[in-house]
């Protein structure tokens, strides 16, 4: 059997994260024989939201579906981006009437892969409930391939986990991202989807969750909202690869991946 392989990206911080995917990506593709590369891009531009420009840097660069979270629309060019280029997912679960789209299907190699993009209501913004979002959107992908990777973007390690249990033996993968911290916790479940809690940062590691930590500390001191920028320094690149059974759309294993700048 020839496995399916998909490398998810963790969330790609600011200019630091672009330039550690642009070290790495090539060289992982190679080395990993990757068919699929997905990756959470939602904050790209200095830490918030991204740009139509950075957007098709990245698809130049490598990158095969980007997925987003609650910082999409921090810059309002991407509205006019994100309505003509599927490419670039936002969350599946925001009202009906919200630009853009939740989820796609691609050509990955000989196989054709669904990407669905959620996003957790738990202390994040209250948008729909996720869980009943992707019944929907599962069922309809269903109907095109059996294999489907799920970004489900979210603050609370709990609801990620639930999200993993209540799709394990739908979908070949849940991968969470939002908290910029990777988690040590990443395994098929027994019904055949790989899970890992959250895919960390791509992005400077001596930071607070990518921002530069004098800036983090001064507003966890004062209360006083400031300019939050990127950290500079070291930079890491942070993820996880997943191989598949393209015919059953099971997962056969979920590897973390973390590669530090030189
Ligand atoms: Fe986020």
């Amino acid at each position: 059997m020839r496995v399916l392989t998909v490398l998810c990206i963790g969330d790609i911080f600011g200019e630091p994260g672009r330039k550690a995917l642009a070290h790495f990506l090539p060289r992982l593709r190679g080395e990993l024989e990757v068919d699929l590369v997905v990756a959470n891009v939602e904050n790209a531009a200095a830490g918030f939201g991204i740009t139509p420009a950075l957007a098709r840097g990245f698809l130049d660069g490598g990158v095969d579906v980007m997925t987003s979270g609650n910082h999409i629309w921090d810059r309002k060019e991407i509205l006019e981006y994100i309505v003509k280029e599927n490419l670039l997912l936002r969350p599946a679960n925001y009202p009906v009437g919200t630009p853009g789209v939740g989820s796609i299907v691609v050509k990955a190699g000989a196989e054709r892969v669904g990407v669905l993009n959620l996003q957790g209501r738990a202390f994040m913004p209250a948008i729909d409930c996720p869980f009943r979002r992707a019944d929907e959107e599962v069922a309809r992908l269903h109907g095109e391939t059996p294999i489907i990777v799920v970004d489900m973007h979210g603050e609370a390690t709990s609801e990620k986990q639930a999200m993993g249990w209540y799709l394990d033996g739908r979908v070949s993968a849940v991968v969470g991202t939002h908290s910029h911290v990777q988690t040590a916790d990443e395994r098929v479940l027994p019904g055949g989807t790989a899970f890992i809690t959250d895919l960390g940062l791509t992005g400077p590691i001596d930071s607070v969750i990518g921002v530069e930590k004098s800036l983090a500390l001064q507003r966890f001191l004062t209360g006083m909202p400031n300019r939050f920028e990127p950290a500079k320094g070291r930079t890491r690149l942070q993820g996880a690869v997943i191989r598949v059974d393209p015919a059953a759309g099971r997962a056969v294993a979920i590897e973390r991946i973390q590669r530090d700048l030189p």
